[in-house]
């Protein structure tokens, strides 16, 4: 079977190894023949293709990026986008298209799906925030780069008797920065599902410093809301604005936002670092090589036996097939026993709570 394979959306630790992991099986399993559609969506919409085989996904496993790179391009953004999709498919013989993309590019492949065309995701995010799967690859990847970075500046901070704000990455869901948090041991945890009180932020700060510590790292996901929608700042950065072809904004600026004010709250020189792209760059981790090569073996399968308009997923430790509907119906926010974990193990405001001694 002649199969296309796309990467969508922003690029992910991991990419690599799904390719490689559908290619070879498809290779050797089914004999299968394939076209890489470059750049996402913009390679099916104007056609532009390279060649995929056993040669071409030699020695990319351990390698960052995608070979068939990416953009955020939204075929129904242009006129008769989804046909013309469809169209090339056909012009090149594909009898199927396997989309590795996070919810955006999955939202196109239901689309085309619904008209017909026959296709499998594979759920693609550092922000783990696609639903209908325990894990997206490229996440742990994300979190083991962004807990190293709070344990370097956790010693940097405690040198300087410093708080130090770490922003990391999460448009809608905070799963990097409580994941990341919890490894690195922050003082704060501030994510999008749990809007805060920059007053309580500080005085949990100031109360931790009153009792003999003198440094605090907090851990901000870069959509991390206050709590009384502060018109200070919106989430959306006010520096490059702008927003994606799915209508996504371009975030960014909490940190600094947050540093100034605690600063200004506290009294305690205050700093902020952003880590932006480094989460997404480089080598994925082994847990995501295996995870992605999985992800890859389970979509090949897909294919062949006829499960179109579905996702490859995890679901406990096995990979199984759920709706591409499913994962795209709404954002995976971080849930409770996961919250309640980066709570519990937090200092809490007040302590020694009342009447406790
Ligand atoms: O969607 C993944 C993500 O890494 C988000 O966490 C982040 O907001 C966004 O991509 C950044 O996108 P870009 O690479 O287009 O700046």
């Amino acid at each position: 079977m002649k199969i296309g394979v796309l990467t969508g959306g922003g690029d992910c630790p991991g990419l690599n190894a799904v390719i490689r992991a559908v290619v070879r099986k498809g290779t050797f399993h089914y004999e299968d023949g394939f076209v890489g559609f470059m750049e996402g969506w913009r390679g099916l919409l104007e056609d532009k293709t390279m060649e995929l085989d056993l040669a071409s996904v030699g020695g990319i496993l351990p390698r960052g990026g995608t070979i068939l790179r990416t953009s955020r391009t939204n075929p129904g953004k242009y006129p008769d986008g989804l046909q013309r999709c469809a169209a090339n498919l056909r012009k090149h013989g594909c009898e199927a298209l396997i989309a590795i993309g996070g919810d955006d590019t999955l939202s196109v492949a239901a689309k085309l799906f619904d008209a017909g065309v026959k296709v499998v995701g594979v759920p693609k995010t550092i922000d783990n925030d696609l639903s209908g799967t325990d894990f997206t690859f490229g996440f742990d990847t994300a979190v083991n780069i962004a807990t190293e970075a709070i344990d370097r500046v956790h010693t940097t901070a405690e040198a300087h008797n410093r708080v130090i704000v770490v922003e990391v990455m999460g448009r809608a869901a905070g799963w990097i920065a409580t994941y990341s948090g919890i490894a690195g041991g922050a003082d704060v945890i501030l994510i999008p599902e749990v809007p805060f009180d920059i007053d309580q932020v500080a005085e949990l700060i100031r109360q931790r410093h009153a009792r003999g510590r003198y440094f605090s790292i907090v851990v901000a996901a870069e959509g991390a809301k206050f709590a009384d929608g502060n018109e200070k700042h919106d989430g959306t950065s006010t520096l490059q604005g702008g927003r994606d072809e799915f209508g996504h904004a371009r975030l960014g600026g909490i940190g600094a936002t947050l540093a100034s004010e605690i600063e200004k709250r506290t009294g305690f020189e205050t700093r902020s670092v952003v880590l932006g792209h480094i989460q997404r760059g480089g080598s994925p981790t082994a847990f995501d090589r295996v995870l992605a090569t999985r992800y890859g073996l389970g979509a090949i399968d897909m294919v062949h036996r006829g499960e179109f308009g579905q996702m490859a997923a995890l679901r406990g430790n096995k990979i199984v097939s759920i709706p591409l509907a499913e994962a795209i119906a709404k954002n995976r926010t971080v849930d409770q026993e996961i919250l309640d974990a980066s709570t519990g193990i937090l200092d809490t405001l007040d302590y020694p709570a009342p009447g406790v001694s």
